[in-house]
């Protein structure tokens, strides 16, 4: 099938590929012309594993071509709108973007064709889109299909989720976006991925309410760690009790730093101001509670730092590893990890920071921090250890071979994702998270 997607972001630039391996073939639209040459190029502009590998395949396959031309959308049955949607100042979404792909791509698309919202917007914005794009195009259909994926997992989550949800309207223009997107699909639907029809307002929600759930999940772990830290018990034991009962699983039962990322922190956020406008803001007061747990963390570990190191963090060297907002990303948009950083940058301290992948990305929004090329490189001479990120490469990072490094073998463990009896073995004192 020939498909657009507008907008080659995270979101956009793996579905783009992922079309394509599924045998698609794919225009891909973007307002930036770095980006765009970048992709058409082969290179993919951030992080993903796996991506550079469908990429180049689809090129070579001549099944995809990048552009900031979007009138090269004109002819494809699909019309996938992948742009961002930021947090405003109130804390709303900014449509902006999506606005302003869907009024640019009306010029272009015919009667018969689909246009398939991916973006997580706030609930409401899909109808008002169908209105402009039926008074503009009689015949074209506007549907909601909100895309599941985890950054560092985005072109497994594409291509084989856990679930596809169809929002579409009633009567013969949701059947037939029903059938045009299970064609896009198809090679996922044979693998027995569940599919959910609904209306347009209720795939909008399953989105947010997702993201809403997890980060809920999150911020109730971390106020467990909060009440452990007080009374001696350890967060990390608990959550391995409590996850043993299947109406409650372990997964997104880890304390650490909380959660960050270009996601979470800000579609709880929108959710929150978009039930407030609809006047049910009650429903989700408990939200506000949500956010307030996830950044008490970063100030835990903030004020951690300072008492280990005897009240003042002032001309200490302090080695940080881990800047991204998760392992296998080098995305730091609201990290937890870079946050710590700069504070104990802007409170004095000599920080010598280490991501293996999120240096460039964390320099260009905080280029005052010192930033190394390597672990062993921050941590030489180091008076507190904080592990901030869990990569792998920290995880095996032999603490006998650390402790011949620092100066003082402390350590916060940011992510409690360090073996613990090994480090204290190695002469450390480790101070984790709700342990
Ligand atoms: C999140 C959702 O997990 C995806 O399903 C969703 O599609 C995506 O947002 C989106 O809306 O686009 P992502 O932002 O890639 O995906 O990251 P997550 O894996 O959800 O992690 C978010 C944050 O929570 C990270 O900072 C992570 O370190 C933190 N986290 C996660 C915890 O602190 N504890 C946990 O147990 C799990």
């Amino acid at each position: 099938m020939r498909i657009s997607v507008i907008g080659c972001g995270y979101l956009g630039a793996v579905h783009a590929a992922s079309m394509a391996k599924l045998g698609h073939e794919v225009v891909a639209v973007d307002v930036d012309p770095v980006k765009i040459e970048r992709l058409a190029a082969g290179d993919a502009p951030f992080f993903e594993p796996g991506l550079p590998e469908i990429l180049s395949e689809a090129i070579a396959s001549g099944r995809i071509r990048f552009t900031t031309d979007m009138s090269e959308v004109a002819g494809a049955r699909v019309h996938f709108v992948a742009v961002g949607t930021p947090q405003g100042p109130t804390g709303a979404a900014d449509l902006t973007y999506v606005d302003a792909a869907v009024a640019a791509l009306t010029q272009y698309v015919a009667p018969d064709e689909f246009v398939v919202g991916k973006s997580t917007v706030p609930v409401g914005t899909a109808a008002r889109l169908a209105a402009s794009l039926s008074e503009a195009v009689p015949g074209a259909t506007l549907v909601w299909n909100p895309e599941f994926l985890r950054e560092g997992f985005a072109v497994q989550d594409t291509i084989s989720p856990d679930r596809l949800v169809y929002g579409v309207p009633s009567g013969a223009a949701g059947e037939s976006a029903v059938a045009a997107l299970d064609e896009v699909y198809a090679t996922t639907l044979a693998e027995g991925t569940p599919r959910l029809v609904v209306d347009l307002a209720t795939a909008e929600l399953v989105k947010v309410s997702a993201n809403a759930f997890l980060a809920t999940k999150i911020s109730f772990i971390n106020a467990m760690a909060e009440i452990a830290e007080v009374v001696g018990a350890d967060v990390t034991a608990l959550a391995d009790a409590i996850g043993h009962d299947a109406r409650i699983g372990r997964k997104f039962l880890n304390a650490g730093l909380g959660f960050g990322g270009g996601c979470l922190p800000k579609d709880i956020r929108a959710f929150q101001a978009r039930a407030t406008e609809l006047g049910v803001g009650e429903s989700l007061a408990f939200l506000a509670d949500v956010d307030a747990i996830n950044l008490r963390r970063r100030a835990h570990v903030v004020t951690l730092a300072e008492e280990l190191l005897d009240g003042d963090v002032t001309g200490k060297r302090v080695a940080v590893l881990g800047l991204a907002f998760k392992p296998n990303s080098d995305d730091v948009r609201d990290s937890p990890a870079l946050d710590i950083t700069a504070r104990l940058h802007e409170l004095g301290a000599l920080v010598s920071a280490y991501d293996p992948e999120a240096n460039g990305t964390a320099a260009r929004i905080h280029p005052e921090v010192h930033y190394v090329d390597s672990a062993d490189e921050a941590l030489r001479g180091a008076d507190l250890v904080l592990v901030l990120t869990e990569w792998n490469a920290f995880r095996q990072l032999d603490p006998v071979a650390v402790a011949g490094l620092v100066q003082n073998p402390v350590v916060i463990d940011g992510r409690n994702c360090l073996d613990r009896d090994a480090w204290t073995a190695a002469g450390f004192t480790v101070r984790g998270m709700g342990r």
